[in-house]
């Protein structure tokens, strides 16, 4: 297939509304989230995309009520310990993104264990968004700026995109081609602010636990069917000049 994106990032939304329109608990429909998100996993790695990004929980889920906070908890920390095994097999690079000190140490362990597992692995880089906000991300790149420079190891001046983008948790990861959202809703809600700055956006009406093979299809045939100009105009395109935009 042609015009594989580099790096898909996917908000997996609507597994709420999958349990509730089966008469199961919400919990019932995170667990059947697992099913599109290991597909997900598969079909980019066997599609040769370099980095898929997965929103799990974002900073905000943290206000969601604490019965069903746990009960994604658990089934982060099942998942892990059940998927891990195969995940290094496939040489897919594990790293999570978010404010981790705010989950639980036995997680916090898990996630330790899978990054330093999986860390020379050259297959997909696969991250997962855990208490995850793109302002977060943002923000706490800034405070270290802030430091370096009330330290005097570098000058205002010295900030530019590099230098701040290699501070934001994705650092070393290429920006995102392709961003995905299931369960209908059109909106960004706080996901990758600086690395979506120029994604294609595909929205799904499909919830997530129905996401399947053809639905990802869909969204690479989207993908593949856009013209991405970078802000430059079509004839600049025609002479190849998006590159230097995307990688100067
Ligand atoms: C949003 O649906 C989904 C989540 C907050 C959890 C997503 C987690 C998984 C699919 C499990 C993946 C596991 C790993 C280890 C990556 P929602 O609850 O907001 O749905 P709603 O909008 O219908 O209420």
């Amino acid at each position: 297939m042609t015009n594989v994106p580099r790096h898909v990032a996917i908000t997996m939304d609507g597994n709420g509304r999958w349990a509730t329109a089966h008469g199961v608990p919400r919990a019932a429909g995170h667990r059947a989230g697992l099913k599109p998100t290991r597909m997900a996993i598969q079909e980019c790695a066997r599609r040769g995309v370099e980095a898929l990004t997965l929103f799990a929980f974002s900073s905000e889920n943290w206000n969601r009520p604490p019965d069903e906070v746990s009960s994604l908890m658990t089934l982060f920390v099942d998942s892990l310990d059940r998927e891990i095994d195969e995940l290094h097999a496939n040489r897919v690079r594990v790293r999570f993104i978010g404010d981790r000190k705010l989950l639980s140490v036995r997680l916090q362990a898990r996630i330790a264990a899978a990054e330093q597992r999986t860390a020379a692995n050259d297959g997909l880089k696969l991250q997962i968004a855990m208490s995850y906000g793109g302002r977060w991300d943002i923000v706490q790149a800034a405070q270290e700026l802030a430091r370096q420079c009330s330290s005097g190891s570098i000058r205002a001046a010295d900030i530019d995109e590099a230098r701040f983008a290699s501070l934001l948790q994705l650092a070393g990861v290429p920006d995102a081609d392709l961003m995905i959202r299931t369960g209908g809703e059109q909106r960004i809600s706080n996901f990758l602010l600086w690395h979506g700055a120029y994604a294609e956006l595909y929205f799904s009406p499909v919830l997530w636990p129905e996401f399947d093979v053809a639905e990802l299809e869909a969204a690479f045939a989207f993908f593949g069917g856009r013209e991405r100009r970078f802000g430059l105009t079509q004839a600049q395109l025609a002479a190849g000049e998006a590159m230097k935009v995307r990688e100067p």
